[in-house]
């Protein structure tokens, strides 16, 4: 059903995902302006970016079209490039859960309020619970209180945690409206003054983990080379775990899969950038999120990808934006920490994807037709002609707006000679 998909018209693609799933709502056309209006301040019109699919896709022995949202021209190629060659991908989750702080400033009695608090730490958690009914009610809310004495170089702080499962939704709401409310008691209840309460985009527990085992001739035709490319992306995930410079952008290339699902999903990616590249620091050292071995018994390429990923299926963006609420469908409605897997494993295949790329032909090679196509079109080409000069780009020793617009000048001048 898929097969050349990427050749089809956009109306062909569209009429190719009709078909795989005639469930669907209509594809939304626009976000409505009554829509935008109330997501933010001061709104003006809508900034619009592609949303394009990755058709390849297995996921825990399930096909998945997946929906992105991305600027940049080869992350969709390259995910389903990945997709097919990676064949099914399994994936984990750890807990649903996020963390919120209350932290206290200035402590004078250390000992006196640590005790306070442990004292009354069940009714702390029971008004925590108590501020958070609907959560409580669908299962979720308040899990546990923690209290921990930290020191800088200029003060003495008290934080106290507050675990949360926000169920469903991302919660940032929902866990601060409970920090706030449970703040006053703390504070009446140890003297002291709270200096912020808010949500920790940071969460060891929602780990997402992606593995996949690929044997080694899908790499390539040649089974030397496809051993040789193997180790080559071994050698690229090693070195990134010792060069900051490295693991970076081996990251990045990570993102521009997970961020693009965020997007077309309505979800907060900038709490997902902010935790993934957290987590990378964990020991202190930024280490890559994605790790490629290459088993050379089994003569397979292991790949591990592990990142806490706080993603929602409902709740702001996401309930009220029809692009997210199509998405999801597409994806079969999955719950938070379905989608946090699955974004796993698109994680997975993109870094797959750019580092094959890297250690084989390069990057540029793939960009080019895109590429060729965006410069097309920036020096003034008509849909009509934008194929054309994209060919002739592609064919030219450079490309450059300067080479773009010669040629289009000169495709202008043999069709004016041809009439
Ligand atoms: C480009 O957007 C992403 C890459 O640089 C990622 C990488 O180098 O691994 C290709």
């Amino acid at each position: 059903m898929f097969r050349g998909f990427y050749k089809k018209t956009t109306a062909q693609r569209r009429a190719v995902i009709d078909e795989f799933r005639p469930d669907l709502h209509i594809m939304p056309k626009a976000l409505p302006e009554t829509v935008a209006d109330n997501m933010i301040e001061n709104y003006l019109m809508n900034y619009e970016i592609p949303l394009g699919v990755a058709v390849n896709f297995t996921i825990n022995d399930q096909q998945k079209v997946v929906p992105m949202v991305t600027e940049e021209p080869s992350v969709i190629a390259a995910a389903n490039n990945a997709g097919k060659i990676l064949g099914n991908i399994q994936t984990t989750y750890g807990q649903r859960e996020i963390t919120g702080q209350i932290i206290l400033s200035g402590i004078q009695h250390l000992e006196t309020v640590l005790q306070k608090l442990e004292t009354h730490k069940n009714e702390l958690l029971q008004q925590a619970k108590d501020a958070s009914p609907n959560m409580v009610k669908r299962g979720g809310g308040p899990i546990a209180l923690t209290f921990e004495h930290k020191k800088s170089k200029i003060e003495q702080y008290i934080v106290i945690y507050l675990t949360f499962n926000p169920c469903d939704a991302m919660g940032a709401n929902a866990i601060n409206t409970c920090l706030e409310a449970l703040a006053p008691t703390i504070e009446a209840l140890t003297d002291e003054i709270a200096l912020m309460k808010i949500l920790s985009n940071y969460s060891e527990a929602a780990v997402s983990k992606a593995t996949t085992s690929v044997p080694t001739q899908k790499l390539h035709p040649n089974l030397e080379e496809a051993k040789n490319i193997a180790k080559s992306i071994a050698l690229a995930s090693d070195y990134a775990s010792i060069d900051v410079y490295r693991a970076t952008t081996h990251n990045k290339g990570i993102m521009n899969g997970i961020d693009a699902l965020c997007l077309a999903t309505g979800n907060d990616w900038r709490a997902v950038e902010a935790s993934v590249h957290a987590y990378a620091s964990r020991t202190g050292n930024y280490q890559p999120l994605a790790t490629w071995t290459y088993d050379e018994k089994a003569d397979r390429l292991i790949g591990e990808i592990e990142l806490p990923i706080p993603v929602a299926v409902v709740g702001g963006t996401i309930s009220v934006h029809p692009a997210a609420q199509w998405s999801l469908e597409l994806l079969d409605n999955p719950s938070a920490s379905e989608l946090a897997q699955i974004m796993a494993a698109v994680g997975l295949a993109q870094n797959f994807a750019a580092v094959k790329a890297l250690v084989t032909e390069g990057i540029q090679r793939g960009h080019m037709g895109l590429q060729a196509r965006s410069l097309a079109m920036q020096v003034g080409a008509t849909e009509d002609e934008v194929g054309r000069l994209a060919e002739k780009l592609q064919e030219a020793p450079q490309m450059s707006s300067t080479i773009a617009a010669d040629l289009l000048k000169e495709i202008r001048e043999n069709q004016s000679e041809e009439k």
